[in-house]
């Protein structure tokens, strides 16, 4: 929506409003005070629920044009492809800068993430540029995983990244059944340094995250760090939570879009 478009619905809200207040008058000599002040009800329902929709509407024209910014800049001065659009699906922009701050930091050799995506595109130009290592980044789709590898491939980047494709699959995990990623597809993931949790999607079923620690908890290095998207959701909490207390793990919460966790083992 252009911003011409969103100041005239703007406009239009404003005349609504006035006409709503100024046709009151009849209105109640009409129906009665009951009948009209019901209606006075649902018609400020209505108007806080536009209004809301424009706001909600220019926040996304404010984002999408800040970020097509960034891409305009990108390819002046880098002439390089810009990154898949940050935010909904994908990783937000400050989950991307935490994984970058603490990939510069930390410097991880294996990057492990469930869920593909950008985060895989981000992650894999930070280490070309910046960094050494690889990632395996894990996606439960075929199609989403194909995705990802055509987006690396499109920029050099596949050299550096193995996505792995392990559908969903009713398993036993730690003695109690999860929908999770097949772990017959995982079993030559070992020596993780970083492992981001943004996958399988969170609303596919209660829990559906847990695995990932039970899983891997063997297989992280000492000085490993988990990061995790979405902890801000209940499931997201009691997991990060429960994982805490079994496995003996430092937490941080990050107040990040949707929230973030970042857990290392406790020495
Ligand atoms: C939360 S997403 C992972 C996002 C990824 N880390 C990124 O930064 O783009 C979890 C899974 O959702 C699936 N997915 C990604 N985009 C999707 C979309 N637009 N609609 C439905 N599923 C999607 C993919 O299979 C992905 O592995």
């Amino acid at each position: 929506m252009s911003n011409d478009s969103s100041a005239k619905r703007l406009r239009r809200f404003r005349t609504g409003g006035a006409a709503l207040f100024l046709g009151s008058v009849p209105v109640i000599w009409l129906v009665g005070p009951a009948a009209a002040y019901t209606l006075g009800v649902i018609g400020v329902a209505a108007y806080l629920y536009a209004r809301d929709r424009v706001t909600r509407e220019q926040y996304r024209t404010l984002r999408s044009q800040n970020e097509a910014a960034l891409d305009a800049r990108r390819i002046i001065d880098h002439g390089a492809f810009p990154l898949p659009r940050a935010g909904g699906w994908a990783a937000s922009s400050d989950l991307l800068a935490l994984l970058g701050e603490l990939t510069l930091a930390r410097r991880p050799a294996h990057i492990v993430e469930l869920g593909s995506g950008l985060s895989t595109v981000f992650l894999a130009e930070l280490l070309r540029r910046h960094g050494h290592g690889r990632i395996t980044s894990i996606d439960h789709d075929a199609q989403y995983a194909e995705q990802t590898r055509e987006r690396l491939r499109a920029r050099g980047l596949d050299d550096l990244v193995t996505v792995v494709c392990a559908p969903i699959r009713e398993q036993e995990i730690e003695g109690a059944r999860y929908p999770w990623y097949d772990c017959e597809q995982l079993e030559d993931v070992d020596c993780i340094d970083l492992l981001l949790v943004d996958g399988p999607i969170g609303s596919s079923a209660r829990s559906c995250r847990y695995p990932a620690l039970p899983v891997f908890k063997g297989r992280l290095s000492a000085d490993a760090v988990i990061v995790v998207d979405d902890a801000d959701r209940d499931d997201e909490r009691a997991m990060v939570a429960a994982w805490s207390a079994d496995y003996g793990m430092d937490l941080e919460w990050h107040a990040l879009d949707g929230g973030a966790a970042v857990l290392t083992l406790r020495r």
